[in-house]
């Protein structure tokens, strides 16, 4: 079996799964600097919203531990400039800032650039420990929705390589085939990037679950010929009604769904919900991601494209949302606020 673990503290350094070389090659960056960390985040070596927050907690613990080893005095300022930078990569997804901040508050009552470090790692490698433990409580409670013998259709990727624990969408769909499910997945290949062809079908393989790989244009039809039972998305960000943010094309899948009378899932731990914001900010990324893919052209270089990487899906949509605090159904401000409730991270 493949080591797909997304993110690891290795020898003082952030060590990143190049996810961009998947399936055909698994190589390993190991980051010294945050700028390589920020680097890895933007060019997506490392996505999915989990899996960014805990690179993005080792990142502000890396830069602890070069201030603490340069011998300075106040590494403070250091680790705020290294927060900001992370922050600066990728705007929609949640974790990343909840990360960020989590790690500088655990930081703030230290002096020594000793202490600062190793608190700082501390809270990173909880991050990363805690993540796991919520993927195996949500996919449990999300395994109970789905019932032996169906087909379920998930987007994007959402497995190990976005969480670093089992998966929050994927997670679900690995517990339901583990505990004698005989699901079948319908997985979309998610363009521009690919990570449903390349990741999510790879995880598949590797737990052994059948599955189907589509083009996202072909979800409409295979849900008029009956052929799926229930969709299952994770998310980058939810908010305090239950607007959810996920891979661009989320919100089509949601609408078909909601046509063809089949339950719409979302999965995602706590830690993706933002309950102060009303808006969630949406990533633009490079017009050539539509143009082609990685070095092949595929349309005329001058051409306009537009590549929105996720969208918004409201949440008269959603069927329920499941968390590791259980499965939270409408209404969600009701059903939120109460999974929030005596809840501390
Ligand atoms: O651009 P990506 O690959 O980071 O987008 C990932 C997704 O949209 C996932 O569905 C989401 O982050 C949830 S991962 C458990």
């Amino acid at each position: 079996m493949l080591d797909l673990a997304p993110v690891r503290w290795k020898e003082g350094k952030v060590s990143i799964l190049d996810q961009r070389e998947l399936p055909f090659s698994v190589k390993r960056i190991d980051c010294a600097k945050v700028e390589e960390v920020a680097e890895a985040i933007r060019t997506l070596a490392v996505r999915g919203a989990p899996a960014i927050g805990i690179a993005a907690g080792y990142a502000v613990a890396l830069a602890a531990k070069n201030c603490a080893s340069s011998g300075s005095n106040d590494c403070h300022a250091e680790l705020l400039r290294a927060g900001e930078l992370i922050k600066s990569t990728r705007p929609t997804a949640r974790n990343l800032f909840w990360a960020v901040d989590k790690v500088l508050k655990a930081t703030e009552s230290f002096t020594a650039p000793a202490d600062i470090a190793k608190a700082a790692l501390a809270v990173a490698d909880g991050i990363l420990a805690d993540e796991v433990e919520r993927d195996s409580r949500l996919s449990k409670f999300g395994s109970e929705v789905l019932m032996d013998g169906y087909s379920v259709l998930t987007h994007c990727n959402t497995g190990e390589l976005a969480t670093g624990g089992m998966g929050s969408a994927l997670g679900v769909l690995k517990h339901a085939w583990a505990s004698g499910k005989k699901i079948h997945v319908y997985a979309t290949e998610t363009r521009p990037l690919l990570q449903g062809a390349r990741l999510t079908t790879l995880e598949l393989a590797n737990a052994g679950i059948p599955a189907t790989l589509l083009v996202d244009s072909a979800v409409g039809y295979l849900m008029q010929k009956g052929l799926v039972n229930a969709a299952i998305v994770g998310a980058d960000r939810i908010l305090s009604d239950g607007s959810t943010a996920n891979k661009i094309g989320t919100y089509a899948i949601a609408v078909l769904a909601k046509e063809h009378g089949i339950p719409f899932y979302v999965a995602a731990p706590l830690s993706t919900f933002d309950l102060e914001r009303s808006e969630i900010p949406i990533e633009l990324r490079s017009p050539d991601e539509v143009r082609g893919f990685r070095s092949e052209r595929t349309a005329l270089a001058t051409i306009e494209a537009w590549n929105p990487a996720f969208d918004i899906t409201p949440p008269r949509l959603i069927t329920g949302i499941i968390t590791e605090s259980g499965v939270l159904r409408p209404p969600y401000r009701a059903s939120i606020a109460r999974a929030f409730q005596g809840y501390s991270d």
